[in-house]
């Protein structure tokens, strides 16, 4: 029996802390063009990486505060070394009952059994494309054949409610909405697309490399005919939809259709700054707590920190950054060279 839950905290608009993001690594070995547009990153020292003692201990605090969602994101998780112990070790947290993971699929296959023995609970693997010579210039890598066998992997060691999350952009890859759809539903991963956001690292974003979900909509309705409103299962971002033969797919409409009102995330850096919204460019220095020069804080004294802050969120970046009239990239790339903190890739997409 999970023990009994805490009354969840609630922000300033009444919004619960229950979903958390943990990113494991500043590292990737991708660069897509919406998140790691640039010739070259600043990185987090090492020595600053929090140890997986610590990661631990952070997740036992927030647990106590009320989140019972976790999930797991970088840069790319998979390049921290042991990944699957610490899904092991955080697997012990009775009051997590969600533990996913965001992957970007290349080094998944080889690891998907001994996360799935480890107790990770489900998997979201990002692909914006299913044409090899497309791929690597999205990313910059060659690595499309491995991206794609991580769906065949996933369902191989019995993972089940795997996503295929997709950054729809603008004459790169808006031509492929309905062949996405039929790859994820071969592979027995839902879709989602995802509007191309203007968040810390997206250097090139423009609003004309935007494909809205109400265009996506319409691309789709001209192929498929009807589509309906899928009867909704859940807090996530992604508003779902059914095609007239039943597949589900998703759209994560952050840019034209923000859902900041009920955004109950959270999100903590590998070095454990932890950021109350996707486009804040202030957080709370954790690991400063965790290994205070003279004495490290109580835990108890850590979630009062934690407790207050999260009272006086009144944070919605997302509908702040969709009020404006004229939109360009978030932040310049000379800031984000003077703090890394400010880049999505730190942050946990
Ligand atoms: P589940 O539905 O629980 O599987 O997770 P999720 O919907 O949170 O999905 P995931 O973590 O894969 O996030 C999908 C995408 O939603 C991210 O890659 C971002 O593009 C976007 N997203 C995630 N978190 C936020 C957020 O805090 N604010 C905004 N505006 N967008 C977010
Ligand atoms: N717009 C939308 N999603 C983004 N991600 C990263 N950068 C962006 C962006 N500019 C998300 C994608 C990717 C995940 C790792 O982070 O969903 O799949
Ligand atoms: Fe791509 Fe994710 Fe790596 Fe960013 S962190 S470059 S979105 S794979």
């Amino acid at each position: 029996m999970p023990p009994k839950l805490p009354v969840p905290l609630r922000d300033r608009l009444g919004r619960p802390l229950e979903s958390l993001r943990l990113s494991v690594t500043d590292r990737c070995n991708l660069r897509c063009l919406y998140c790691m547009p640039e010739e070259d990153y600043v990185w987090l020292p090492r020595q600053e990486l929090l140890s997986f003692e610590e990661l631990v201990r952070l997740v036992d605090i927030f647990a106590e505060l009320g989140v019972t969602r976790l999930r797991l994101t970088g840069g790319e998780p998979l390049l921290r070394h042991n990944f699957d112990s610490l899904v092991a070790m955080l697997g012990q947290n009775l009051r997590i009952t969600d533990l996913a993971m965001t992957t970007n699929g290349v080094l998944f296959a080889d690891q998907a059994e001994a996360l799935k023995r480890a107790g990770l609970g489900r998997v979201t693997i990002s692909l914006d494309t299913l044409q090899r010579e497309r791929f690597r210039q999205m990313t910059r890598r060659d690595e499309h054949d491995r991206v794609l066998s991580a769906f065949d992997a996933a369902r191989r060691a019995g993972f089940t409610g795997t996503k295929l999350d997709a950054v729809i952009m603008r004459g790169e890859n808006d031509d492929e909405l309905a062949d996405l759809i039929e790859f994820g539903r071969k592979n027995d991963a839902e879709v989602r697309f995802i509007e191309y956001m203007d968040v810390l690292g997206a250097t090139k974003w423009s609003m004309a490399k935007v494909v809205s979900r109400d265009e996506m909509l319409q691309r789709l309705e001209r192929r498929h005919g009807t589509i309906r409103p899928a009867a909704e299962t859940s807090s996530a971002p992604a508003s779902r939809f059914l095609l007239p033969d039943g597949t589900v797919f998703g759209i994560i409409a952050s840019t034209t259709s923000p859902f900041c009102r009920t955004c109950d995330r959270s999100r903590i850096t590998a070095d454990g700054v932890w950021y109350r919204c996707l486009y804040a460019t202030n957080g709370t220095d954790l690991r400063k707590l965790l290994r205070g020069a003279s004495q490290e804080a109580a835990d108890g004294e850590i979630g009062n920190v934690i407790a207050e802050a999260w009272r006086g969120r009144e944070d919605q970046g997302a509908e702040e950054r969709a009020s404006r009239n004229h939109r360009e990239a978030f932040i310049g790339i000379e800031e984000l060279r003077r703090d890394p903190h400010l880049e999505m890739h730190t942050r946990g997409g």
